[in-house]
């Protein structure tokens, strides 16, 4: 058994389920975020899809230095000339290649015959190969495949150049004593299978991705596949944070653990989190507001005894913090910026310039500034250009009337006021935006208020998503004033829809 390595496909499998779209300065914001968090391989996207997905994975492959870059591409030659040419220049490219290998997907969905997916098979890793020694090919729905028929398929793929095979569960059908079985069937009974290294990647459909994956770390598999907080297609992938845990809880069981520096986690799920516009289930395993919160008499008393009681990990293990006041409205800006050190954040020093006008405006507005907060205040920051900046708002409500609103936006040197007529605050404000912006047509899909510490005057969180051609802009903001949050998310928004 070997170091177990992990390959992240936030950017791809997460990225390309619905709502989890994101723009480049957020791809990239999300890459260097992976880097630091230690992954081994960035799967950066899916090359041939768009031009979008051809420039993210460039330009990522062009900035990250210490992970190898993938690019997906099926088992077409000109896919897989795009996969190369967006990954050539990386620290160290990968191509990953697929084709599937079910009898259900070779006969209605390729329509092809058995022996035609190992010809291409062959054909294609062996055109991949020429490109780089770093290819992996991947049986998509492999665990609904015949085991022989997956056997003759790695061969085929070993044999032409393949260093990784990886086995999807890419209907989340499977086990995890069926994909342990697999793994340990296909290393003893595929020529050479010690000249590639086995894989697994999981989907979510039944609630086992994450036991799955282990399944597969206990028959073998020296990679596992997942997402930052389990994005991914229907019920998602496994869940990065999840399955690294549970070997780093359990070495144990799992032999030599992965790289990952877990303090990063938190931070990288938020990050996640927040650039799509949405947030942890509060029972979110590792990551959810309730994770390490004990509420039960008979819970609190053991914790308080001994944490050991209750807690098989501690929050600071995976980065939460937990200590209270740490700086307040006298700190000045390098206590600031040494703090943001000692919580894990790189800024530059423009954006500890900005982060730090931000801190001082919360300062005067709320009495207890907390790690918890300073981390929502320098969570995704700068990932769009903001054309339209808030100036001030008013409202007023008038009883059966509705609401009435004024707002005040520059763009650029211009100041605009606008006043429009709603159901509510946010309704009118909004309509009021819509007059000074004029964006394409959109619908509001979804939209979410969380409190980011305790108390009344804690910091109001709020992220939302527009609907436009078929795309979805997500938006955060983030004020003591939960109206004000409520604007500058839609803002957020909009500034993308704009750009
Ligand atoms: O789920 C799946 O089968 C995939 C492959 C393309 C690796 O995502
Ligand atoms: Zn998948």
């Amino acid at each position: 058994m070997g170091r177990i390595k992990i390959f992240d496909t936030t950017l791809r499998d997460g990225e390309q389920s619905p709502g989890c779209s994101m723009n480049l300065a957020e791809k990239l914001q999300v890459a260097t975020q992976l880097e630091k968090l230690g992954v081994d391989v960035i799967e950066a996207g899916f090359a041939i899809s768009s031009p979008g997905d051809f420039e993210s994975v460039k330009s990522i492959a062009e900035l990250v230095k210490n992970c190898t870059v993938a690019s997906l591409s099926r088992a077409l030659e000109k896919d897989i000339d795009a996969a190369w040419e967006a990954v050539k220049n990386a620290a160290d490219p990968r191509i990953h290649t697929f084709i599937a290998t079910s009898p259900v997907h070779m006969e209605y969905k390729l329509k092809m015959t058995p022996e035609q997916v190992i010809e291409r098979t062959a054909a294609m890793v062996k055109y991949a190969a020429k490109y780089t020694s770093n290819v992996e090919f991947s049986c998509e729905d492999a665990m609904r495949s015949d085991p022989d028929f997956l056997v003759r398929v790695c061969d085929t793929a070993i044999k032409n150049g393949a260093k990784v095979l990886n086995i999807p569960d890419t209907v989340g059908y499977t086990t995890p004593n069926e994909m342990r079985e697999m793994i340990e069937y296909l290393i003893k009974n595929v020529p050479n299978s010690d000249k590639a290294e086995f894989s697994v990647h999981c989907h979510n459909d039944l609630g086992m991705a994450v036991a799955n994956s282990l399944g597969g770390v206990l028959g073998g598999a020296l990679q596992i596949e997942c997402t930052v907080n389990g994005l991914g297609e229907r019920a998602g992938n496994t869940s990065l944070e999840e399955v690294v845990m549970a070997m780093n809880t359990r070495p144990d069981l799992y032999g030599e653990l992965p790289r990952i520096d877990t303090k990063q986690i938190y931070r990288t799920s938020k990050l996640v989190y927040n650039i799509i516009g949405q947030s942890a289930p509060h029972n979110k395993p590792i990551v959810g507001a309730n994770a390490f919160a004990h509420e039960s008499g008979i819970h609190q008393h053991g914790v308080l005894a001994n944490k050991s009681t209750y807690e098989i990990m501690t929050p600071e293990s995976v980065g939460v913090q937990t200590n209270q006041m740490v700086l307040g409205k006298h700190s000045g800006k390098h206590a600031f910026s040494e703090h943001l050190k000692q919580l894990g954040y790189d800024l530059t020093d423009d954006q500890i310039v900005e982060a730090f006008g931000r801190f001082k405006d919360l300062c005067d507005k709320k009495k207890t500034v907390t790690d918890g907060d300073i981390e929502a205040l320098v969570s995704n920051t700068a990932t769009v250009e903001e054309k339209y900046k808030l100036v001030f708002f008013d409202v007023k409500t008038m009883g059966k009337m509705g609401v009435g609103s004024t707002i005040c936006l520059k763009k650029d040197n211009e100041f605009i006021e606008q006043t429009s007529l709603g159901d509510g605050s946010i309704d009118s404000l909004y309509a009021a935006i819509d007059k000074i912006v004029q964006p394409p047509e959109h619908v509001l899909d979804k939209f979410k208020i969380n409190a980011v510490s305790e108390g009344q005057d804690t910091l109001g969180e709020v992220t939302l998503k527009l609907q436009s051609n078929g795309k979805s802009y997500s938006g955060r903001g983030l004020s003591t004033d939960i109206i004000e949050a409520g604007i500058m998310a839609y803002l957020n928004a909009i500034n993308k829809l704009m750009q």
